[in-house]
């Protein structure tokens, strides 16, 4: 093993601009434009809904290779032409999704549209036979959520996908693994946050900011960590209380601008989970990391884990075990090196200790540039100069997924289930802070179940129309 007492930073970032440029020569560096694919090998996708994160999506499916962009649509031109250039492949253009969904060539759709359509247009690609993901939250309302139970039910052949990105993590698996095996002991808290400062600024039309067409803070940041809760824990809450709050940002928007929610679970676990606009530091991971992540607590030791900004910054997670704790009793299965595509650090102490991929582990097959990196790097990890990151994106993997599934008929571990839980937990967040009450969630049983299609029909074309000239005047229109 090489002696590090000389070793700087310096030399670890020399050594890994070589190896970089060692994959670079190689040919392993991603090109600007999805290259041509072999059509039997891929499933042909359009994509509905080309804005913010239709065009992210777009950016990183450009990495994806079993996948091959057929059709794009936007109801705005400049959208839809940004979004064919992006991706390359010269893909027919529609302004009518309809029409993308009658195009036979395409199998799959991936919708990023505003959240009130996610439901009527992931209906109608169901209906039309298409392999579906759609971008969380799935669902806005309470009648949607009985709505696609229902109709997925209908469709058990097809995979219908949600866009909760971190349940495709590396270390998102693994501090589940962890908590699984016991490594935490009995886990009792989870405390999340997304903090931004400033939050959403108005800039002409943003629908996020209407609750006509938004669930605010709740749908577009805690669902992500909400659904991390009721993974970890292995079930949506029993019940949520909450306070929010409209105080800053009083420029005509009607979604708060800060929500402090928590939620109990069965077995008294508690998510305790904060969201605020006027202010983005993040007290995990020793400050390295802005706005979002969370803190998984148990009796034997603590996680704290925070999925980046899959551009600048990728997953990450640190573990803290407990000085004091005497026994962590593994509640399943054996104690040891989890083994969900990557291990822990296993020497104990106060500091935290970065999680380790795979990607990070010495194997015989490493060239002597790798081997090198690898050991530099595990020794920064264990003097906390930098943590462990994740090599792919989780956008990248949980895309591969949904087109690996549409091919061999998996199942997706973003599931509609999974999709419908976090839903039903964001409405019943925003429901328990407008109302000032202790909402349980077995009360969305009743809520919207008698909902007829014929109304909801007419809601949404109303909502819709608002939505476009409001879109059109750059102004909220009332619905
Ligand atoms: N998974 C994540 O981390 C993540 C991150 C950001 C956004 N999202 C989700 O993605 C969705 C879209 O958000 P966004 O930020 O891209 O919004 P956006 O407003 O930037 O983009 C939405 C696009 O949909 C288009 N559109 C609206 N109605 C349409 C219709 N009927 N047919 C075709 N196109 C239509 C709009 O013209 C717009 O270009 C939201 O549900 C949001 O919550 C998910």
């Amino acid at each position: 093993m090489p002696d590090f007492q000389d070793i700087t930073r310096r030399d670890v970032i020399k050594t890994a601009a070589a190896a970089g440029a060692v994959a670079a020569v190689a040919g392993f560096e991603a090109p600007g434009i999805q290259t041509v694919k072999a059509a039997n090998d891929t499933i042909a996708y359009g994509v509905i809904g080309t804005g913010g994160r239709g065009s992210y999506l777009l950016k990183h499916l450009l990495n994806v290779s079993n996948g091959r962009c057929v059709a794009v649509c936007d109801i705005q031109q400049d959208k839809l032409d940004r979004a064919a250039d992006i991706i390359g492949t010269n893909p027919a253009k529609y302004k009518d999704y309809r029409e993308l969904l009658a195009d036979k060539n395409v199998e799959a759709v991936i919708i990023a549209v505003p959240l009130f359509a996610h439901f009527p247009v992931t209906r109608d690609a169901l209906d039309a036979g298409k392999q579906t993901f759609c971008e969380k939250s799935i669902v806005f309302t309470p009648y949607e959520v009985h709505a696609l139970r229902a109709l997925a039910a209908q469709h058990p052949k097809q995979v219908l996908q949600v866009g909760l990105q971190r349940r495709y993590s590396k270390f998102y698996a693994l501090a589940k693994e962890m908590v699984d095996k016991g490594m935490l002991g009995d886990v009792t808290h989870i405390h999340a946050q997304w903090h931004r400062n400033p939050g959403w600024v108005m800039n002409g039309f943003n629908w996020r900011l209407y609750r006509d067409y938004s669930g605010g803070l709740a749908a577009e940041l805690a669902s992500h960590q909400i659904d991390v809760a009721d993974w970890i824990f292995g079930s949506g809450p029993e019940y949520v209380i909450g306070v929010g709050g409209l105080d800053t940002w009083k420029d005509g928007r009607d979604v708060y601008d800060n929500i402090q929610l928590i939620y109990k679970y069965p077995k008294n676990q508690k998510l305790v989970y904060s969201s605020i606009t006027t202010n983005a530091h993040l007290p995990y991971l020793g400050g390295t990391r802005p706005e979002f992540g969370e803190l998984i607590m148990g009796t034997g030791a603590a996680l704290e884990i925070t999925v980046g900004d899959g551009q600048s910054t990728m997953p990450t997670g640190l573990w803290y075990k407990e000085p004091h704790h005497v026994a962590a009793k593994p509640a399943g299965g054996k104690e040891g090196a989890a083994a969900a595509g990557a291990s822990y650090a296993l020497t104990a102490g106060s500091k935290g200790l970065p999680l380790l991929l795979d990607s990070d582990q010495i194997s015989g097959d490493d060239g002597f540039l790798t081997r090198e990196m690898k050991f530099a790097r595990r020794w920064l990890y264990s003097k906390g100069v930098m943590t462990s990151d994740e090599d792919v994106n989780p956008v990248e993997t949980e895309l591969t997924a949904f087109f690996n599934d549409a091919k061999t008929g998996g199942h997706p571990k973003a599931d509609v289930e999974v999709g419908l839980r976090d839903s039903t937990a964001v409405i019943l967040s925003n429901l328990c802070m407008q109302e000032e009450r202790r909402v349980y969630f077995n009360e969305i049983d009743k809520m919207g179940a008698d909902g007829k299609p014929d109304q909801y029909a007419a809601d949404f074309a109303k909502r819709d129309a608002s939505y476009r000239q409001s879109l059109a005047n750059k102004k909220k229109v009332n619905a």
